[in-house]
């Protein structure tokens, strides 16, 4: 088989990785790709939203099956054009992608199917959002923009003059775009967050092993929201019991809450959930895998992800068994100095060779070659995921290796992992 993955980040390099070890496939190209995944795959200089490229790429290269990995290219339809080309695909199509590119959607939907998720109302002007909330004065809230936002269209102001700066933000200034023409206001949930990434094809799910996050770009989850700064799986919050919980509550009632829509999902449906004392409740939905979950989720695969992939093509994934490794694995992002914000790119790393490290896998999330040398080119740069026994062996693997890497003003968190190993 010769599979696309269309991506460019650590994300898509776990999903390569993964494919890699699939008897199936003989050959990998990844668009745009980045440095350190052109050793494991062939990368072609397409964006990953330009669908009219792919497309062709998909044709040039002769795929039989094309992943798609990021929001915006599902978002705006990029499956759909693919398989009207007859291609096989992995990711939902744009009917289905809007559960992730539009917030009012999906919470109109859970309410309208009583998926449980915090309490919410929907505005599209910023007078009246604003009166809202100096009428319900209960803070912190939180202020979510409709559309995709990079990761940042959520904002949890501590006070009513946060709220009117961010509400004048997202709905006046327009930082989102368009995304910001409605926004959700949503009562604030307390607890420890789980992601569980998992495989539908429609009409049964299978979630994958659960992970934690950590969003904040500081220890002691300070500082800036950013992508991701480092994962855990398992996520010891995600108990037996609260998996249970989820099945019947939330992920069974979502896939026929889809269908019902006739936004059939097929492919990966992440959900963002908050463990509160009232139960476990929705915070967000993704179409995709989530970068940085996937980095710990994909090596305690042992199951042939293509298998899964053609299985959820065929709608024949309540027929496969799919086997997880026992062992924890954990990921520490290394990201550029000054990310979330500003940051320099093209600096020198140090310590890889061919982009890796032995005991530890060393996904490439923002690297470029230069003259045959590894450098940066993004806020996060590279994510070291290590597995173990127990999650403070892979935690310390993890952290080992990523002593070993150098590139100048390099930033990763001290304490991934540390509310994990505290549950
Ligand atoms: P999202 O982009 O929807 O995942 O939101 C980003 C982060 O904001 C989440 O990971 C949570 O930490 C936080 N968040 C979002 N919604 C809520 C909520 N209703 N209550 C508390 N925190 C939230
Ligand atoms: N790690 C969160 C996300 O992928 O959206």
């Amino acid at each position: 088989m010769r599979v696309l993955v269309v991506g460019s980040g650590g994300r898509e390099h776990a999903l390569i990785k993964a494919i890699k070890k699939s008897e199936r496939v003989d050959y990998i190209a990844c668009c745009p790709g980045n440095g350190g995944i052109s050793y494991d795959a062939e990368c072609f200089n397409v964006g990953a939203t330009d669908i009219n490229g792919v497309v062709k790429l998909a044709k040039d290269i002769a795929a039989d099956f094309v992943v798609v990995a990021p929001d915006d290219p599902l978002v705006d339809g990029m499956v759909d054009a693919l398989n009207a080309e007859g291609f096989k695909t992995f990711g939902p199509n744009k009917a289905a992608a809007i559960i992730e590119g539009s917030k009012v959607f999906s919470k109109n939907l859970m309410l309208k199917y009583g998926i449980p998720t915090a309490e919410y109302k929907v505005f599209d002007k910023p007078e009246d959002v604003i009166e809202y909330i100096k009428e319900k004065n209960e803070f912190p809230t939180v202020i979510k923009a409709d559309g995709l936002a990079l990761g940042k269209g959520v904002i949890i102001p501590e006070t009513l003059e946060e709220a009117i700066a961010g509400v004048k933000e997202i709905m006046e200034d327009k930082i989102f775009g368009a995304s910001g023409n409605n926004v959700v206001v949503e009562e604030f949930l307390t607890g420890p967050e789980v992601s569980v990434l998992a495989f539908t094809d429609g009409k049964c799910v299978k979630p994958m092993v659960s992970s934690m996050d950590h969003k904040r770009a500081l220890d002691g989850d300070r500082g800036l929201n950013t992508g991701g700064m480092g994962t855990v799986s398992p996520n010891p919050y995600y108990t037996g019991e609260v998996a249970k919980e989820c099945m019947e509550k939330i992920f069974l009632p979502t896939i026929e809450a889809m269908n019902k829509e006739g936004r059939t999902f097929k492919g990966c449906l992440y959900f963002g959930l908050m463990i509160t004392p009232k139960g476990p409740k929705v915070i967000e939905y993704n179409c995709r895998f989530g970068d940085p979950e996937t980095q710990v989720v994909l090596p305690r695969l042992k199951t042939d992800i293509m298998d899964i992939f053609e299985a959820i093509n065929n709608e024949t994934l309540s027929e496969l068994s799919i086997e997880w490794d026992e062992r924890a694995s954990a990921c520490v992002i290394m990201a550029s100095g000054g990310y979330p914000k500003s940051y320099p790119k093209g600096l020198e790393i140090k310590g890889l060779s061919d982009g890796q490290l032995d005991g530890v896998t060393v996904y490439h999330a923002g690297t470029a070659l230069k003259e045959g040398k590894l450098v940066t080119a993004g806020g996060r740069v590279l994510g070291v995921t290590a597995l173990g026994d127990t999650l403070k062996e892979a935690l310390e693997k993890s952290y080992e290796a990523v002593k070993k890497i150098e590139f100048e003003n390099a930033h990763y968190r001290k304490d991934i992992g540390k509310r994990a190993l505290e549950a």
